[in-house]
């Protein structure tokens, strides 16, 4: 298939980009490289040993350039990760967060459909379930309050695309639920490059390994988990990517509506992947707990049992493979891209 990937640039979209050429289909980028380097498309060639990925560099609401896009492009369907992502900024920004992710997917999926593109992969999170009401999660517990307005994009963009898929069932509309991506390629050549101060845990954990800060801060250590830190489903990005590669099957059976949870189905604490990282990598990790982040919940992990049953998708890589990669990348990239 030949398959339009906005955001393509970035963390997420780079790892897909792989998995997806060594599964034989090609790709095209739009990015506005907002919160990427171009670097990282370069990159991926190499990796895939082929001489570039195409790319535009376009923001996706602008209408005309999309236009031009699909007017010279013939796409089977889109892989959609392009958004805005930082849960803080977006408390802080909210009108640029509503407005970038959600008129961004608006225009995208018009100009999608005026070209008779009707198939979408779209990027959504665990964030969507809240503060989960059954652990682990299934796809069909309900949804939940989102803290923040990042999350919230991720609920209504969902419903928005339910409602597009009920009205005009030609679409075939896909929702990865992704749970907490992390770690790297393992050629340590693409991962995550965040600006400023990191605000998930593994990036933190990186740059006070490669000496950029001096110790990591453990939000609460009493939640009522097995040694009182927050505990979260970790998967391994490369996995993540092929999950995209997998769901590509529900389109190809023209599965109309299908939403997936994206974990490993395994719950670690802030302190197994601290302890794991040490010791996989051999190295020692400062820290001191902190009180409670506002808006954290105490734990999070998914049943991915319906994409394995469906999609035939699994995860391959365990909690030492992630930290491992994870070093391996922000080793041999200090200053990221
Ligand atoms: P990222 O920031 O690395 O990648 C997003 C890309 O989208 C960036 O390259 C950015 O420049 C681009 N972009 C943003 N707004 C754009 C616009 N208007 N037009 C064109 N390009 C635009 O983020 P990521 O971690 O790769 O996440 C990809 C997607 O997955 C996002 O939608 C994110 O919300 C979602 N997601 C991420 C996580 C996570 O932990 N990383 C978890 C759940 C869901
Ligand atoms: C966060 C977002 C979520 C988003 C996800 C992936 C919030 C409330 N949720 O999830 O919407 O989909 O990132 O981008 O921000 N931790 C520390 N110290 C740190 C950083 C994190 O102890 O410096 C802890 C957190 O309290 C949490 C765990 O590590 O228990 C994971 O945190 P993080 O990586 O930020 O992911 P989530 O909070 O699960």
């Amino acid at each position: 298939m030949n398959i339009l990937v906005t955001g393509g640039a970035g963390f997420i979209g780079s790892h897909t980009l792989i998995e997806l050429y060594k599964a034989g289909h090609t790709a095209l980028v739009v990015d506005n490289l907002y919160n990427s380097k171009e670097e990282a498309l370069t990159r991926v060639a190499g990796i895939l040993d082929i001489d570039h990925i195409p790319f535009v560099k376009a923001d996706i609401r602008d209408r005309e350039a999309l236009e031009k896009v699909f007017s010279t492009n013939t796409f089977d369907a889109c892989i959609h990760f392009a958004g805005l992502k930082a849960v803080g900024e977006s408390v802080a920004k909210p009108l640029e967060y509503y407005e970038n992710n959600m008129n961004g997917t608006f225009v995208l999926l018009d100009v999608m459909r005026r070209h008779n593109c009707k198939n979408i992969i779209f990027s959504s999170s665990a964030t969507v379930y809240g503060d989960p009401a059954i652990i682990p999660i299934t796809e069909d517990c309900p949804k939940g309050q989102c803290t923040n307005p990042y999350g919230q994009t991720k609920s209504m963009l969902e419903q928005v695309m339910i409602d597009l898929q009920k009205a005009d069932t030609e679409w075939n509309v896909v929702l990865l639920r992704y749970f907490n991506p992390i770690g790297a390629h393992p050629s340590g050549r693409i991962g995550e490059n965040p600006n400023g101060i990191p605000n998930n845990l593994m990036p933190y954990i990186t740059q006070v390994a490669v000496g950029k800060r001096e110790s990591l801060g453990v939000f609460g250590n009493d939640y009522p988990t097995h040694d009182g830190t927050g505990v979260r489903d970790y998967i391994h990005v490369v996995d993540l990517a092929t999950a995209h590669v997998a769901a590509l099957q529900a389109i190809e059976r023209k599965q109309g509506l299908a939403v997936y949870n994206i974990g490993t189905g395994h719950g670690y604490s802030v302190l197994d992947v601290v302890n794991t990282f040490m010791k996989v990598n051999n190295l020692t990790i400062p820290y001191q707990i902190k009180p409670r982040r506002a808006g954290d919940i105490a734990t999070c992990y998914c049943n991915p049992a319906k994409a394995e049953k469906e999609l035939g998708w699994k995860a391959q890589y365990g909690l030492e493979e992630m930290c491992r990669d994870s070093w391996n990348w922000q080793r041999n990239n200090p200053n990221g891209y």
